[in-house]
């Protein structure tokens, strides 16, 4: 080991001298971050550490007035040099010390996307917030009414088939209607938001949903839909066809067509399902949709009278007005699979992959 010599002890050269010895300390500490003892040991050690021996060398050759100014250094060099071997771990040197490696790379904190289907959901929300929709919400453990009995699926009835519903164990002391399962749909908060308000109203309510599915490429035991519901005096299908038809263009550019095909769900009536032109081929048919040139994307309808009816009689239970006269008030309802949106979106092609978790796909959408 090289130790500096000390011949001239003026204060400016002592200055320079210690000034020296850090540096070469600092430079050392960079490159000593793997092994923070072997630093420790080399500049620290009690015998043969260098600030000993440096510090015996320069004591040895100096006159004795300037003993004092040499010890006082000294300690103050000691002290940087403990600091540096108490720096963080990345090698970092304390405030006030320089030299540290500005090359290294700093300490990276990732920061979170928002997940397709949130983004997606999001999207289609705002269509309809532009609309003068606003944003409803609702529970996902529902009771039978809410989501069966209520929409006008009787108990019993073959419709209820249509949803595999995932129940709450241990119900079955409770009147079928307050028994507990996972909503099946976002149906039920249309219902939900009628006991609340009265008409005339325009609410998008977005939300997972849950059926007793077989995972496979195209279906998913939890997904997303979203569901609105338009309520008033003199609604009618035009306004669900022209509401429906511009929602698709603002979310999947001006020139999706829509076309509406006679359907049936228990709480609308007429019902209809609707497909837009397909996006990938401008409808002159491909592999995604089937050669058809359309593909399929909602359910919708006119707000069957039974719906109102369930929603007025529910109301004089809870002592409120039942103010959804079927003779004054009409109403259409709609509701869309939000994950098959977002694959056709994205050009996702399993489903499970949206519910996977995997850093390396969820990395894709930043
Ligand atoms: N709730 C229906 C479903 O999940 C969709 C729908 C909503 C249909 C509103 C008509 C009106 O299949």
């Amino acid at each position: 080991m090289d130790i500096p010599q000390l011949t001239d002890f003026s204060a400016a050269s002592l200055d320079a001298a210690f000034g020296a010895v850090l540096l070469e300390a600092q430079r050392g500490k960079a490159t000593a971050a793997l092994d923070p003892e072997a630093f420790r040991l080399e500049w620290l050690g009690r015998k043969q550490g260098r600030l000993k021996q440096i510090g015996d060398a320069w004591f040895k050759a100096a006159p004795v007035e300037a003993r004092k100014l040499i010890g006082q250094r000294f300690n103050a060099l000691k002290d940087q040099i403990e600091a540096l071997t108490t720096a963080g771990a990345d090698g970092a040197t304390p405030p006030g010390t320089s030299g540290f490696d500005v090359t290294l790379p700093g300490t990276t904190r990732r920061i979170g996307v928002e997940h397709p289907l949130i983004k997606t959901m999001a999207e289609i929300v705002s269509v309809f917030q532009r609309m003068g929709y606003s944003v409803g919400l609702g529970p996902e453990v529902e009771t039978d009414f809410y989501n069966f009995e209520s929409l006008n699926f009787p108990p019993n009835h073959p419709a209820r088939d249509t949803q595999d519903t995932l129940v709450v164990a241990g119900q079955e002391s409770k009147p079928l209607r307050d028994r507990l399962l996972m909503r099946t749909h976002t149906s039920p908060v249309q219902i939900r938001t009628m006991l609340e308000q009265a008409p005339p109203l325009r609410i998008v309510i977005p939300g997972k949903v849950h059926r007793n599915d077989a995972a496979d490429a195209t279906h998913s035991p939890v997904f997303h839909q979203v569901e609105g519901l338009c309520v008033g005096s003199d609604i009618t299908f035009s306004d669900l066809k022209g509401t429906l038809d511009h929602a698709m263009k603002a979310f999947f550019g001006s020139a999706v067509k829509t076309r509406f095909f006679p359907s049936f769900f228990p709480f609308t009536e007429p019902s209809a399902d609707v497909q837009i032109s397909c996006i990938f081929c401008g409808g002159k048919g491909c592999r995604k949709c089937k050669q058809s040139g359309w593909i399929e994307l909602l359910g919708c309808g006119m707000v069957d009278p039974a719906v109102f009816e369930a929603v007025n009689q529910r109301r004089v239970e809870l002592g409120r007005d039942p103010v959804y006269d079927t003779r004054k008030i009409s109403g259409f309802a709609f509701g869309m699979g939000v994950d098959r949106i977002a694959m056709m979106k994205y050009g996702i092609s399993d489903i499970g992959l949206l519910y996977s978790g995997d850093m390396r796909f969820l990395e894709q959408f930043a």
